[in-house]
């Protein structure tokens, strides 16, 4: 079934949704009706009808029973970090479905740490991979293939092969941003039925564009209604192909702090309600890092020490 076949969508809408990335029934189904009168330009009336039908057709949404949803997280995958321990602190490594958020100050770690998951998604599963690409949405012009080599390598891979399984945008300001995760799903799709599926999105940093852009106090809640919306999209990418969502985020110092660690992850409670895990990152002697799981569903907060070497992040 066709986008066109749902009742109220034509050729002209069918098109407008596609460009705005809405090109399977399922993210029509899990859209919201202002968003599909914004991009089609269509009644509030019209994008119910048609959201309820792709709901029908694509047969999600509702309520599911707990041994369903069970179910579908017997279907969640672990990705190796590289790093034992760095592993064992997330149960295993990061899941699928999910959002992992790292943050911390500068050379903490956090960009080695998503050129380092670039490659083990490669990986089969028995070497702790899945099996799959990976898409980066780069907005500060920091991915290098030279590391990626240095990776590979590290991991006794060809280094070409391993550079042609990551598609990597840099993305020049918030909006390109945005537009650039609901690409991602497109490039998902074409790449569903091949060797390698998609199963790792990095958005690094997810808010360094946000934070330069919007400064001054009347221009918060749109920026953080525009960062809400931009992260779910990726969470729902995450969602719909089994994959690991990586977000990266500074840090700011409090100046109010009086005890205590005064830096604080940037974007306010909106990334923090998004992120499914949060992750600490800071610096320790030479190449040691500490990473310290400060929000989790189902883990406890707890604390790994990691190093980022020559070939990537290890113990
Ligand atoms: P910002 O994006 O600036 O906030 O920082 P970040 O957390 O992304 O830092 P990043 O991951 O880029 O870490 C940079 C640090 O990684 C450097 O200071 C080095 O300590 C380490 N690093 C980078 N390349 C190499 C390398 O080839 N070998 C080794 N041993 N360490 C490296
Ligand atoms: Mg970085």
């Amino acid at each position: 079934m066709d986008l066109e076949d749902l009742p109220g969508v034509g050729p002209a809408i069918a098109e407008k949704l596609r460009d705005a990335g809405l090109n399977t029934l399922e993210s029509v189904a899990v859209a919201s009706p202002g968003e599909l009168v914004a991009t089609a330009e269509i009644g509030e009336a019209i994008a119910a009808k048609i959201i309820n039908a792709a709901r029908e057709a694509a047969d999600i949404g509702g309520f599911e029973t707990g041994d369903k949803i069970l179910e579908r997280r017997e279907g969640i995958g672990k990705l190796t970090t590289g790093s034992k321990s760095l592993d064992e602190l997330f149960g295993g490594g990061l899941e699928t479905q999910a959002m992992s958020e790292f943050y911390g100050e500068f050379g903490s770690g956090k960009t080695q740490l998503a050129h380092q998951l670039a490659v083990t998604v490669q990986f089969p599963q028995e070497r702790g991979g899945l099996n799959g690409s990976t898409i980066i949405v780069d907005t500060e012009n920091t991915f290098r293939p030279e590391r990626i080599k240095d990776m590979a390598e590290g991991a006794e891979l060809d280094y070409e092969d391993v550079l042609k399984n990551i598609h990597v945008a840099r993305a020049y300001n918030s909006n390109h941003q945005i537009l650039l995760v609901q690409k991602a799903k497109e490039l998902a799709d074409e790449l569903v039925d091949t060797e390698k599926p998609v199963r790792l999105l990095i958005i690094d940093s997810a808010t360094a564009h946000f934070r330069s852009e919007y400064v001054g106090r009347g221009t918060l809640a749109d920026r953080q209604q525009k960062l809400n919306k931009h992260l779910h999209d990726a969470l729902r990418f995450g969602d719909l192909n089994n994959a690991v969502v990586m977000i990266t985020n500074q840090v700011q110092v409090r100046p109010d702090a009086f005890f205590g660690d005064p830096t604080r992850p940037i974007g306010g409670h909106i990334v923090g309600h998004t992120a499914t895990f949060r992750t600490y990152l800071r610096k320790s002697k030479g190449e040691k890092r500490i990473a310290k799981l400060v929000d989790s569903p189902n883990l406890p907060e707890a604390e790994a020490v990691f190093s980022v070497s020559k070939v990537g992040i290890r113990d």
